[in-house]
Parts: C-alpha cells; sequence; structure tokens
C-alpha cells in the first residue's frame, strides 16, 4: 500500500511539468526529450547532450530543471555537466548552430548537414571558431523528431533543413555581423 501511495503523485508531477515558467519553448522539447527516456537517471548524459543542443550551453536553472526531472541531486547532475569536455555551462560563439543526429534526424540527412558546415566554417563539433563568431555542435535527439531534420539555430529549432538551408542560415550571420 505504502509503494502505491508513493508511484502516484511521482506520475503526477512528470505531467504538470509539461510547461516552463518562463514560457520557453525548448524546455517542451527537452521534456519530450526525457519522456522517450522514461526519466531513466541513468540517462543523465543523454539528457545532457539534448539539453546542450537546445540551448547552446547548460545553465544553472537548466540543470536544476533536469535535477527535478530525473529525480537525482543537484549535485549528481552539475558533477556530470562539468566533468565531461563535451558539455559546457558557458555561452560560447555569438552564434550557435547544433545540428541534430539522433536517428530520425540521421536517417533523414543530418551527416549531410554537419558534412556540409564543417566543409564550409572548418570546425569540428563542439569547437568554436577563433574569432568567436560560432560554435558548431551536434547533438542526439532534440525532442523534434516529427520535422527531422532539425538544427537549432541561436536557439531557435528549425525542421526539414537541408546543408543549403543550414549554410544560407550561416551566410545571413556572416553577412550581418558583418555590416555591424
Ligand atoms: S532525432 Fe529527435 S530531434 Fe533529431
Amino acid at each position: 500500500m505504502k509503494a502505491e501511495a508513493k508511484a502516484s503523485p511521482r506520475r503526477h508531477s512528470r505531467t504538470e511539468r509539461e510547461e516552463h515558467p518562463s514560457g520557453d519553448d525548448r524546455f517542451r522539447m527537452l521534456e519530450t526529450s526525457m519522456k522517450k527516456l522514461r526519466y531513466r537517471p541513468d540517462a543523465l548524459i543523454e539528457v545532457l547532450h539534448s539539453a546542450q543542443g537546445l540551448f547552446g550551453y547548460l545553465t544553472g536553472d537548466l540543470l536544476l530543471f533536469i535535477s527535478h526531472a530525473l529525480k537525482l541531486p543537484p549535485s549528481r547532475v552539475y558533477g556530470v555537466a562539468t566533468f565531461y569536455h563535451f558539455f559546457t555551462l558557458e555561452p560560447r560563439g555569438r552564434h550557435s548552430c547544433t545540428i541534430c543526429l539522433g536517428t530520425a534526424c540521421y536517417v533523414k540527412g543530418g551527416g549531410t548537414i554537419v558534412a556540409a558546415v564543417e566543409e564550409r566554417t572548418g570546425l569540428k563539433s563542439g569547437a568554436t571558431a577563433a574569432d568567436g563568431s560560432l560554435t558548431l555542435a551536434t547533438a542526439r535527439c532534440l525532442g523534434a523528431c516529427g520535422i527531422a531534420p532539425a538544427v537549432v539555430f541561436d536557439g531557435e529549432v528549425a525542421g526539414h533543413q537541408t546543408p543549403e538551408s543550414t549554410l544560407e542560415k550561416l551566410k545571413t550571420w556572416e553577412a550581418a555581423d558583418g555590416e555591424s
């Protein structure tokens, strides 16, 4: 009886967490991603990948959000986020381009987008341009599989991307930066 009483509110709290108070849609996508992973605490690294893909870097607020969702102590989430070099707690380039390489995006051409961007910029995933203009990253699943392949441009998720549309977006950034 005691175990049942505990299980019920846990399911409820997950449903209620659909909306982040900030109203930022990326939290909803992250929630979708975590739901797919059944909120497993051992999926922490995968969740952090998704979070960084969506937000560009891991803010304290984001780490707390994940800690609550996966029911892990904040110290554990923070510890893992700082242990692995591919996670960053600081913003990097002026612009960020994160290309999803999760299964749905990969089969729809995510890999060709990465290759095109790497060739165009000379950057590898996880790297920031020497002039600080761009950080390139890849993610495993952004929770937006329905619009695969997905790319996050400066925090905005764009669906149905191609190498051409992605390079076009990078060009608009370059042009805008050149004017300022
Ligand atoms: S695989 Fe899910 S958003 Fe790319």
